[in-house]
């Protein structure tokens, strides 16, 4: 397997974690939907404008030489203006992506652990994500203990229990 590290994501990951957010909304292959254009769509832009605020969390894998290779974090988001996979004012969305070349390498599982992990250190109860009916994320997501606690239009929350 090619070498791989993972670090905290810092202030300065905001625009590789927007990378991996335009990632994940064109997971199905073939998708390509603009960068401008998911960024701008503030559904998608929820989980990394104002990045990083205090409560937000994440990891970046990076390659041999440095360059970022995939993220995932999680950040709290309000009922007022809630993500894909709201549960409650405590319970944080996760959000994974990584690059293209380097999937099937174990990068996904890697970070979705480190990050599970520090969620629990930081004494949350709970983590969820949305993820979309066909994604194969779906299997490792069940795999590191996530379970669909709401099925929507297309979409399913998944969420894992920390403590
Ligand atoms: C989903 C994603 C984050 C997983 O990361 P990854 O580095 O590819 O995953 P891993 O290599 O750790 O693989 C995890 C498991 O998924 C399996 N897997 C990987 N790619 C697969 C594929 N294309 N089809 C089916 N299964 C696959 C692996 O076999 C592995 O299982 P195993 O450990 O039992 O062998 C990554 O593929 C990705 O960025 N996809 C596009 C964006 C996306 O869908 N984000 C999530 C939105 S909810």
């Amino acid at each position: 397997m090619a070498p791989f590290s993972v670090r905290p994501a810092g202030q300065a990951d905001g625009a590789f974690l927007g990378d991996m957010v335009v990632e994940a909304v064109n997971w199905r292959p073939g998708a390509a939907r603009p960068k401008h254009q998911v960024l701008s769509a503030p559904e998608h832009s929820r989980y990394v404008s104002g990045w990083k605020r205090p409560s937000d969390t994440g990891f970046v894998a990076l390659d041999a030489s440095g360059e970022p290779i995939g993220a995932a974090w999680y950040r709290l988001l309000p009922r007022s203006d809630p993500g894909f996979g709201y549960v409650g004012t405590r319970v944080p969305e996760l959000i994974i992506g990584v690059r293209p070349i380097w999937r099937a390498h174990g990068v996904g599982r890697t970070l979705l652990q480190a990050l599970t992990q520090q969620g629990r250190a930081d004494g949350y109860a709970r983590l969820s994500l949305s993820v979309e009916r066909g994604n194969f994320a779906v299997s490792l997501y069940r795999s590191e203990g996530f379970a669909v606690t709401q099925s929507g239009i297309g979409r399913d929350t998944m969420v894992k229990r920390l403590q």
